[in-house]
């Protein structure tokens, strides 16, 4: 049976390394846009978006996470996620499905992308998410959950096939 979203999910690997290029803004709106249709809590579309291309700034955004921050560094692109905590129960499950939407796109476009994670990690002085906010002017009220950094491939990355999936993690009516 065919199934392209399965195709697409299975060449999708986290990609690290760019090739140092800008992306065209048309494809960055393509991803963007389906990044706005994920599904929300409460359908009141809590997520929101900084797009970075400026290296300064993703140099800057990479200092702001003291460990791990670095790989950011020769992206097209960094994508900050954040949520509106407003009624903030399930933000981190929005962000999450937000940022996974984006992750597929990405590959469908064949860049690479990597998420990297904000939530609970430290800066240089304050929390990553604190310094963010404060390099970005984003307004009190909103959280950032990760960033997705993304870019020409700058490595090769095997798909997933058949002998990488474990069925016997699908259970049908008990466990
Ligand atoms: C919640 C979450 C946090 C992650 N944080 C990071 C991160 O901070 N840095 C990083 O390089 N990769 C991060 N990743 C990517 C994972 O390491 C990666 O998805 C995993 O190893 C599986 O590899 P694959 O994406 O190639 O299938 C994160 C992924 C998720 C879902």
């Amino acid at each position: 049976m065919e199934n392209k979203l399965f195709e697409l999910a299975a060449a999708r690997r986290s990609i690290r390394r760019y090739i140092g290029e800008p992306i065209d803004r048309e494809i960055l709106d393509e991803i963007m846009k389906v990044a706005l249709t994920a599904p929300c809590s409460f359908g009141h579309r809590p997520v929101e978006f900084v797009i970075v291309e400026n290296p300064e700034t993703i140099e800057k955004l990479a200092d702001c996470k003291s460990l791990g921050g670095s790989q950011i560094i020769g992206a097209g692109a960094v994508i900050v996620v954040m949520v509106k905590l407003d009624r903030g129960e399930f933000w981190i499950e929005d962000g999450a499905i937000a940022s996974s939407y984006i992750l597929l796109a990405a590959e469908q476009y064949g860049l690479g992308a990597c998420w990297v994670h904000i939530r609970n990690r430290t800066g240089r002085k304050k929390s990553s998410d604190e310094e963010i906010r404060d390099l970005l002017g984003v307004p009190d009220g909103y959280a950032v959950l990760n960033l997705i950094a993304l870019g020409g491939k700058g490595e090769d990355k095997p798909g997933y096939t058949e002998s990488d999936y474990d069925y016997g993690k699908v259970h049908y009516e008990m466990y």
